[in-house]
C-alpha cells in the first residue's frame, strides 16, 4: 500500500521501515508527500517550524495553495463525471448523486455569493446545516475565497450556536430552512433565528431550502439556491498562505466555555488525504461511507476534506442507524456498493441489540474495510461488527484521534495486510506519529505493559494550531501539562507487544455517544432551586458514556423531583443540546462530598455511581464525611426506579 510513499525514500523498502523513516526523518517525509499530493500555487520554502513548548506550530511555510482547487478543480481536470457526493437523504432510497465538475460550480456560485456579499479573506462564516451537499459545497466556498468556515451541529440549540458565532465573530450564517432526520423536521432557520437575536454582529443568513415548506424570511434573510442562479460558474480561488485558517471547530473542554480549535490549510489537509488514503486502504473508484455529521471533526475529515482531496466518492449520510428500520446502514451499503464503513461504537451497540438479521438481510459483499470512531470500542461490540457485518472478512480499524489531532493518529492500518488486528485496540501510531506515555510525575514511561498519559512527542501536519482568539488555553491545556510534547486528555495503555489502547478521558470531558461534553458546561446550568451541583460520565451500555448529576437544593425549597428534573433536562437541551441532558439525577439536600479546600470530590461521586464503596478510599480529606452515606442511600434508591 505504501509504495507509492516509500518509492520516494532512500533505504526504505517496505512499510515498517517507512513508518520507521516517517517518524525519525519526519521533515522529509512530509515534505516528500506534501510536495506530491498536493497542488501547489506557490512551493513552500520551510517543511516546518515547530516548537511545542510554546505551541507555535507552522507547516510548508511560505507554500501558497487552494484548499477548494485540491478538493475540486484537479478532479474536474481528469475526471469531471466522477461522483463526489453520494447524498444519502434521510428519506432511503432518494439518494442524490453530486459529480466533481457539478460540485465544483456549486461551490464557485456560492463563493461568488459570498464575495457579492462581502464576505472576505479572513472573515469567519457559520454554517449551521445538516449533512447535505450544500454544506460541503458552503465549506468549500469559504475555503475558494479565503474565508473560514465554523461548522456547528446541527442539533445544538440557538443558545449554544449564539455563543459559537459570538466566539467565532462571525457576520454571516449559512443555513437550511428544516432539517430532517429519522422522519423528524426540526425548524433549523428559527433556531437560528433565535440565535442570532444575541449575535449584534451577524449581517446575512443565508437560507437554503431542504424541505418546501417556506418559513419567515426578515430583510437579513437570502433565500440560498435562488441567488446562486444568479452567480458565475468560474470563481477565482484565492491563493492561500498554508497557515492561513481554514477552519473553526468548537468542540468542549474541562471548562464551562467550550473552545474553537483552528485548523489551518496544507497540513490539515495533507494529514486527512493521507490517512484517509492509508487507514482506509482506500482506492480510486472506492465509495467511502462515513456515516458521521460534518458538525464534528470525522465529518470534516472523513466525509469532506480527506476523500475529496483522494477525488474519492463519500458518502454524506443524513439519517440515524435505525430509521426507518435497524437496516438502514447495510440497506445503504448495499444500495450504494460501499467499499469502507466508518461509523461509531454507540451505533455498533445499539444494531447489535436488534439482533444479526437486519444485517443478514442486505448483501454487504463491497465492504473492504470497517472503520470504529469517537470512543473505545468493547470487545464484544467489535466482535460483531467483524463477524456479521464484515462476514469476518474485513479488516475493522479502530482509530483514535482527536478535534485537536485533525485526523487519525493511531489505528491498525496501516500495516501490512496479514498483521494482527486486536479487538478494541487502536494499535498502532500513523506515519511520523510519536505516541508517548507519561507517568503521574510527568516522566516518560519507556517500558511496555504500561499506562499513562498519552502524549505525542513531535508535531504532526493535521493538528490544531490554537484556540481561536485564546492561544493561552491552548498552551495551557496541550503543551504545558508535559513541556515538549502535546497532551492529548487521554490516558492510554501500551501492551506487551507494544499496542496502544486508549482508556478513556483524565480530565473533565465526558464522551456520550461519541460527542464531548464538559462536567462544567453542564454543572452551569443551574435553576432557581439549586445551590450546587457536581456531573459526572458512568459507564452506560449503549452511549459508551452517560451524564449522572448529582444536585443540592437551596435551603427551603419545596420542589418535587420529577418537576426539578425536568425542569433542569429542559435547561440543558435549551442551553447545549438534548444529547447533553443527565440519563440520572439525584436530588438531595446536603453539601456534595468536598475537600477542605472546597474542592468537590468527583472521585467519591464515581465511586458511588460505580457502586465501588470499597474503592471510595480514603475520607478523611473530605469536610463533612457524613454527606456520602446521604449519596450512596439517595444512590441506590434512584437507580432503583430509573432506568
Ligand atoms: C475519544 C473524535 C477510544 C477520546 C474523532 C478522544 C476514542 C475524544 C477513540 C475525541 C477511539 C476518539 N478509542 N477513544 N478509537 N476515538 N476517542 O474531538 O477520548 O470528538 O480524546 O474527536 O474521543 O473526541 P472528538
Amino acid at each position: 500500500m505504501a509504495n507509492q510513499e516509500a518509492a520516494g525514500f532512500d533505504g526504505v523498502s517496505d512499510r515498517s521501515a517507512l513508518q520507521e523513516f516517517s517518524v525519525s526523518n519526519s521533515e522529509s517525509f512530509w515534505a516528500a508527500v506534501a510536495r506530491q499530493r498536493l497542488s501547489w500555487i506557490r512551493p513552500f520554502h520551510t517543511v516546518q517550524d515547530c516548537d511545542l513548548s510554546r505551541g507555535e506550530i507552522k507547516w510548508f511555510v511560505g507554500g501558497q495553495l487552494n484548499v477548494s482547487v485540491n478538493c475540486l478543480d484537479r478532479h474536474v481536470h481528469t475526471c469531471p463525471e466522477r461522483v463526489a457526493l453520494i447524498w444519502e437523504r434521510d428519506e432511503s432510497g432518494s439518494e442524490v448523486k453530486v459529480t466533481y465538475r457539478s460540485l465544483l460550480e456549486m461551490t464557485c456560485r456560492l463563493g461568488n455569493l459570498l464575495r457579492r456579499h462581502g464576505v472576505k479573506r479572513g472573515d469567519c462564516v457559520t454554517i449551521y446545516m445538516p449533512t447535505c451537499p450544500l454544506a460541503v459545497a458552503s465549506m468549500l466556498a469559504c475555503a475558494r475565497i479565503g474565508a473560514a468556515h465554523n461548522v456547528v451541529f446541527a442539533g445544538f440549540s440557538a443558545e449554544a450556536l449564539a455563543e459559537r458565532i459570538r466566539d467565532a465573530q462571525s457576520g454571516t450564517v449559512i443555513t437550511v430552512n428544516q432539517g430532517v432526520r429519522g422522519g423528524k423536521v426540526t425548524e433549523l432557520k428559527k433556531t437560528v433565528d433565535t440565535a442570532v437575536q444575541s449575535c449584534p454582529a451577524v449581517q446575512q443568513v443565508f437560507v437554503a431550502m431542504r424541505t418546501e415548506n417556506p418559513v419567515a424570511m426578515t430583510a437579513r434573510d437570502v433565500a440560498m439556491e435562488e441567488e446562486m442562479l444568479k452567480e458565475d460558474v468560474v470563481c477565482e480561488p484565492a491563493a492561500m498562505d498554508s497557515e492561513d485558517v481554514l477552519f473553526l471547530l468548537y468542540t468542549s473542554g474541562s471548562t464551562g466555555k467550550p473552545k474553537g480549535l483552528v485548523h489551518t490549510q496544507a497540513g490539515y489537509l495533507l494529514y486527512a488525504a493521507l490517512t484517509h488514503r492509508y487507514v482506509f486502504s482506500y482506492h480510486d473508484g472506492d465509495v467511502f461511507g462515513c456515516v458521521a455529521d460534518i458538525g464534528w471533526i470525522t465529518g470534516h475529515s472523513y466525509s469532506v476534506y480527506g476523500p475529496l482531496a483522494n477525488g474519492g466518492t463519500t458518502v454524506l449520510f443524513e439519517s440515524t442507524p435505525i430509521y426507518p428500520d435497524p437496516g438502514r446502514y447495510w440497506e445503504m451499503v448495499q444500495r450504494l456498493k460501499i467499499n469502507q464503513f466508518y461509523g461509531a461504537p454507540t451505533a455498533i451497540r445499539l444494531l447489535l441489540k436488534y439482533g444479526d438479521e437486519w444485517v443478514h438481510k442486505y448483501d454487504r459483499s463491497t465492504l473492504k474495510t470497517l472503520g470504529s470512531v469517537g470512543e473505545p470500542i468493547n470487545t464484544e461490540a467489535w466482535e460483531w461488527y467483524h463477524r456479521v457485518v464484515g462476514d469476518g472478512r474485513c479488516p475493522v480499524v479502530d482509530t483514535w484521534w482527536q478535534t485537536e489531532t485533525g485526523g487519525i493518529c493511531i489505528s491498525p492500518r496501516p500495516s501490512d495486510a496479514d498483521a494482527e488486528i486486536v479487538p478494541g485496540m487502536a494499535m498502532r501510531p500513523f506515519f511520523s506519529i510519536k505516541p508517548t506515555l507519561m507517568d503521574t510525575e510527568g516522566k516518560v514511561l519507556t517500558s511496555n505493559d504500561v499506562s499513562g498519559a498519552l502524549c505525542i512527542a513531535q508535531p504532526w501536519p493535521g493538528m490544531a494550531r490554537t484556540i481561536h482568539n485564546n492561544h493561552q488555553r491552548f498552551i495551557e491545556t496541550y503543551c504545558r501539562p508535559h513541556p515538549g510534547y502535546f497532551f492529548t486528555g487521554d490516558g492510554a495503555y501500551r501492551s506487551k507487544e507494544g499496542y496502544y489502547q486508549i482508556t478513556g478521558r483524565l480530565d473533565d470531558v465526558i464522551n456520550v455517544s461519541g460527542h464531548r461534553i464538559g462536567t462544567a458546561e453542564i454543572e452551569d446550568n443551574q435553576c432557581a432551586a439549586v445551590a450546587e451541583s457536581a456531573v459526572i460520565g458512568y459507564s452506560h451500555d449503549l452511549k459508551g458514556q452517560g451524564v449522572y448529576a448529582f444536585v443540592v437544593l437551596k435551603n427551603d425549597v419545596e420542589v418535587q423531583g420529577a418537576a426539578l428534573c425536568q425542569q433542569l433536562n429542559n435547561m440543558v437541551s435549551k442551553k447545549i443540546a438534548k444529547y447533553a441532558c443527565p440519563d440520572f439525577i439525584q436530588v438531595f439536600v446536603q453539601r456534595l462530598p468536598k475537600t477542605r479546600s472546597g474542592k468537590i470530590m468527583r472521585r467519591v461521586l464515581r465511586k458511588v455511581v460505580e457502586r465501588d464503596l470499597d474503592g471510595v478510599g480514603d475520607l478523611s480529606t473530605l469536610d463533612d464525611p457524613t454527606a456520602v452515606q446521604e449519596i450512596i442511600q439517595g444512590h441506590g434508591d434512584l437507580c432503583g426506579k430509573q432506568p
